[in-house]
């Protein structure tokens, strides 16, 4: 009998078409396909479930406003949606549509089990309403803008509605699910989430869910009760369920993947996964997922990025210039799964050149030219005999990798998996430094040690190769034809579980540069559509000043070379680093992150904002000596204008949090005292 492979069962959200999909929805959607990915690569079957919550008052003031029906409204946009999923290179197992007819038959035989059961009940309801996030709130929950009682949310003025509705009897499991969760620590993550469901929602008491509307039509009708439709959460988070057959005669699926394995949802959401839907399945005898993840928001400036707000980034023009695996990489590296973080154009760019161009092109492209220049373009065996002390670490730590990487990634950390695979790339470089090829390759008796060198880093690349692949899809292929990789069975996660499976003899070839290195300035210019004339004159101006710098980079690399990844002193000799005292400091007004720091350095006061306010308080810090980046240009945060950097040092845990210091001189120095 053949071995039955593991299962894993992942979702995401199902997003409203209320709009196109941006970047935030992106982040989930690679997130799951990535994890799917992994686990297949790893030897699971995985199934991958995305789709659309299509339903609710909101879609259907939209399609309202557009001219045309709300299902013709969705239509188009789940289109839309489909092909960004394309353009993202994500493979999906099923889309569910909260019009399918599959869904709402089952939504409605739900509902009414709930209701015979004795879990829904009939009611009427009073509350305030807020359309653009479809929520209702209890005036305790409001809160003052100018005068005004507001949706917490959103910050929008939100209306007074009445309506006969069907209550779910939440407070009925209140106490199960305390227990629950206290007793089943991986269902919620990060932890910190888990005890801010139990401390915030299930200790003060459960308010009974209202699961039914008679206000608006664009909705699951409740087929006992035609006035109603089906409200939001029960018709929204049965998606789970639905898709797999549930309730049907063919729940092949159900039997062969339920419990999911893991909810991925956004942290805005995390109470109806935690609570809502665990209530829901416990009501229908269903196990429970075994995790939901509640990743943070990609924010823009301060506000998380959403349609309701129009504040997006899309990722259409990204992927059109750079290709969807840069997008994906940096959606995945930027930040821990768990933590907020911004989306700025100037920081993709960045980690792109530095990261992608710089650390993997480079490597990939020097490796595969050096075998090409040496050795003809075939891969060299390895001799034993010349083995040497440094090769060892760079051995042992390539062959760990495998496992360094499936660790973090069965805690969902995206960013340290990849950040696991971009050291050993580093130590390459660096490999590649200490053993100066260059020089071996001008003397023949070193002939074998080079061979060495050369069939090391190739190894070390198709290891980088393989375990890339779920979170860059398109980039393994592009590798192994350059290394001359043409057998599948090098491309697998049992390829990677002994080093050196080299094929030698292989024929390498070299192909274009898999990231091109890019003008960060300009491209930021281009993507956010500046003006076009400027753009082409600023392309000559600066293809001109490039070639220059070319040139003047030709002539100094002649006099010192300057190993990769390295600075030249000179370089160094521009960053200004004094002590900085700190005369007065301030917590910033409307702000939880910011502290504003009035610094002596000597011959003149800065006034600084520093984002550490959640690590500091200002009394902790008056009078000490700071470590002030002096020349950094000015910015303007909030109004007041920063002139320079203090230093800290910081380390993100497992949750998502972190720890923050600021770096301190010595208190005998003077304010002003050169570091360098
Ligand atoms: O909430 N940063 O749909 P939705 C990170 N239909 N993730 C983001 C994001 C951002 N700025 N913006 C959106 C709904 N997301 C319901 C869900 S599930 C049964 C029903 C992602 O269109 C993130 O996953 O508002 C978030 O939870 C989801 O999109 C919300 O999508
Ligand atoms: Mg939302």
């Amino acid at each position: 009998m053949s071995q039955q492979k593991k299962t894993f069962y992942i979702t995401t959200p199902i997003y409203y078409p209320s709009g196109n999909m941006h970047i935030g929805h992106t982040y989930t959607t690679v997130a799951a396909d990535t994890m799917t990915r992994f686990k297949k690569l790893t030897g699971y079957d995985a199934y991958f479930l995305t789709g659309t919550d299509e339903h609710g008052q909101k879609i259907e003031l939209k399609a309202a406003e557009a001219g045309v029906t709300p299902k013709e409204y969705v239509d188009k946009i789940v289109a839309n949606t489909k092909e960004l999923w394309k353009l993202m290179n994500i493979e999906y197992d099923d889309f569910i549509r909260t019009t399918d007819e599959r869904h709402e038959k089952i939504v409605q035989k739900i509902f009414r089990q709930f209701y015979e059961q004795g879990d829904i009940y009939k009611a009427s309801y009073e509350g305030q309403y807020c359309t653009p996030c479809e929520s209702f709130w209890t005036a305790s929950q409001l809160v003052e803008k100018d005068g005004v009682k507001v949706c917490p949310d959103c910050g929008r003025p939100t209306e007074l509605v009445t309506e006969e509705s069907y209550f779910f009897r939440m407070s009925k499991y209140q106490d199960w699910l305390i227990e629950y969760i206290e007793s089943h620590p991986d269902f919620i993550q990060p932890a910190s989430r888990a005890n801010e469901m139990i401390n915030n929602f299930l200790k003060p008491g459960l308010q009974d869910l209202c699961v039914s509307r008679t206000s608006f039509k664009w909705g699951v009708p409740v087929d006992f009760d035609p006035k109603h439709v089906v409200y939001v959460w029960i018709d929204a988070l049965s998606n789970y369920i639905t898709a797999m057959g549930y309730g049907t005669d063919h729940d092949e699926l159900m039997q062969k993947y339920w419990p999911a394995n893991v909810h991925l949802v956004g942290k805005e959401i995390v109470r109806f996964h935690t609570i809502y839907w665990p209530i829901m399945l416990h009501a229908l005898g269903l196990p429970l997922p075994k995790q939901v993840f509640a990743h943070g928001w990609l924010l823009f400036g301060n506000d998380k990025m959403s349609k309701s707000k129009g504040n997006v980034q899309y990722p259409q023009p990204i992927v059109e210039r750079y290709g969807c695996d840069a997008l994906r990489y940096y959606l995945l590296r930027e930040m821990p799964f768990g933590a907020d973080g911004n989306y700025t154009n100037e920081a993709f760019l960045t980690r792109m050149n530095a990261d992608l161009a710089n650390d993997l092109g480079n490597l990939v492209s020097r490796t595969v030219a050096m075998i090409e220049k040496y050795f003809d373009g075939v891969i060299p065996a390895w001799t034993d005999a010349v083995d040497e002390a440094l090769d060892t670490p760079l051995r042992e730590h390539c062959a760990a990798l495998p496992r360094l990487v499936e660790e973090q990634m069965d805690k969902l950390q995206y960013s340290q998996a990849l950040a696991e695979i971009w050291k050993v790339i580093g130590e390459c470089n660096k490999y590649i430094d200490l053993t100066q090829p260059w020089v071996l390759g001008k003397d023949p008796e070193k002939k074998d040690r080079l061979a060495n060198v050369m069939n090391m880093l190739a190894e070390c690349v198709r290891y980088a190769a393989v375990l890339i692949g779920p979170f860059m899809p398109a980039t393994p292929e592009r590798i192994y034809q350059q290394l001359g990789i043409a057998d599948d069975s090098l491309k697998t996660w049992e390829s990677i579980q002994e080093f050196g499976k080299l094929p030698v003899g292989a024929k390498v070839q070299k192909g274009d540069a898999l990231f091109p290195r890019i003008d960060v300035k300009k491209e930021v210019a281009a993507l956010t559509g500046e003006d076009e004339k400027a753009e082409k004159k600023e392309d000559k101006k600066q293809q001109k000043q490039e070639k220059k710098q070319e040139k003047q980079e030709k002539k100094a690399e002649k006099k010192v070379e300057i190993p990769e990844g390295c600075i030249s002193f000179g370089d160094f000799e521009k960053v200004k680093l004094v002590v900085a005292k700190v005369c007065a400091c301030e917590k910033v007004a409307k702000s939880d992150k910011l502290l504003k720091f009035d610094l002596d350095i000597g011959a003149e006061h800065r006034t600084v904002l520093s984002g550490i306010a959640k690590f500091h308080t200002p009394e902790e810090l008056l009078g000490k000596n700071l470590i002030l980046l002096a020349n950094l240009a000015p910015r303007k945060i909030m109004g007041i204008e920063s002139q320079g950097m203090l230093l800290s040092s910081v380390v993100e845990h497992e949750d998502g949090s972190e720890t923050l210091r600021v770096l301190m001189a010595d208190p005998i120095m003077p304010a002003g005292a050169i570091i360098g």
